[in-house]
């Protein structure tokens, strides 16, 4: 998909971060765009701003309170906006959260939320809309992480997720085929939102060294590359070269990769 003209695009988590900047760059392609996200202020802030991009004023720009973790509630609002504004062409799964911490100190309740809202988010939006879209087809890109090839110390819950959101997308790209409906996965590397400040919070030591090496993404660069990525219909969207590196070193060397993570690890845990 290269031409956004016009298309109708549905984003949860398009209130903030990548999910906002992806919406602000698709309005000033010329779609259409309703974002989805909880909290009502920061959407209808959200919404003002991607406003601001549209590239002619008769495109429309909405938002809708929803939490992706709640199957029924999710159920009850897509249907109302498929209703009011259309059938989406584009479906983003943005929404999602990290919270790393040592394995032992995350709660039950901390690893169910987590798959709730990163796992269970893009199951829920999915299987809802599916039926509607496989009509006319479409695209479907759903939103995991380099933690979602590469299970980094501290996301134990986080890794669980969205190592499911590559496996789920990957199996829906196959099946998805017949209905003429691509599916992506975006794996961002750290990018410089609201929510890589609140990750920042509780990360162990060890997390931090391992990812002080990574260049910080801006939302826009990230929004930019999914875009060139969506373009040419590639499964796996790695916005930067060092992901893309990191990626092709965890397939032909996993045991190297390892290596220098541990080697890591051990230099942090010595000085303490
Ligand atoms: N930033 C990074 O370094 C990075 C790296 C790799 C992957 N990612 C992934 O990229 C996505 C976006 O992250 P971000 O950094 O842009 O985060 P962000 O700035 O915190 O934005 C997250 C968005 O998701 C919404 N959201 C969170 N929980 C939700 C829920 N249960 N239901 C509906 N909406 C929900 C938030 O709005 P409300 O809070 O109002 O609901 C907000 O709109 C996430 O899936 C994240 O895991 C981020």
């Amino acid at each position: 998909m290269k031409d956004f003209k016009g298309k109708l695009i549905y984003i949860s988590g398009g209130s903030s971060g990548i999910g906002l900047g992806v919406a602000k760059l698709l309005a000033g392609r010329g779609a259409d765009v309703v974002i989805f996200a909880r909290r009502q202020k920061t959407l209808d802030d959200a919404r003002d701003e991607i406003n601001a991009c549209r590239m002619i004023e008769g495109q429309k720009i909405h938002c809708q309170s929803m939490d992706v973790s709640m199957r029924e509630q999710v159920e009850e609002v897509l249907k109302k906006a498929v209703a009011e504004y259309g059938v989406p062409d584009v479906l983003i799964n943005c929404a999602g959260r990290a919270r790393p911490a040592y394995f032992e100190e995350i709660s039950y309740e901390q690893f169910e939320e987590t798959i709730k809202v990163d796992l269970y988010g893009v199951w829920n939006t999915v299987s809802v809309l599916l039926p509607c879209m496989k009509e006319r087809g479409g695209y479907i890109v759903n939103v995991s992480s380099i933690v979602g090839f590469l299970g980094i110390f501290g996301y134990t819950d986080y890794a669980a997720a969205k190592f499911g959101v590559i496996g789920l997308s990957e199996a829906l790209r196959s099946e998805l085929k017949r209905y003429n409906i691509a599916v992506s996965v975006l794996c961002p590397p750290d990018t410089d939102t609201p929510g890589f400040v609140e990750e920042n919070k509780t990360k162990p030591d060890e997390t931090k060294v391992i990812s002080a090496g990574a260049k910080l993404m801006k939302p826009e660069a990230v929004a930019e590359a999914l875009l060139k990525g969506m373009a040419k219909q590639e499964f796996i969207i790695i916005p930067n070269a060092d992901g893309r590196f990191t990626y092709i070193m965890k397939r032909l060397f996993p045991w190297l990769v390892e290596m220098v993570t541990d080697s890591q690890v051990r230099q942090v845990q010595k000085a303490k």
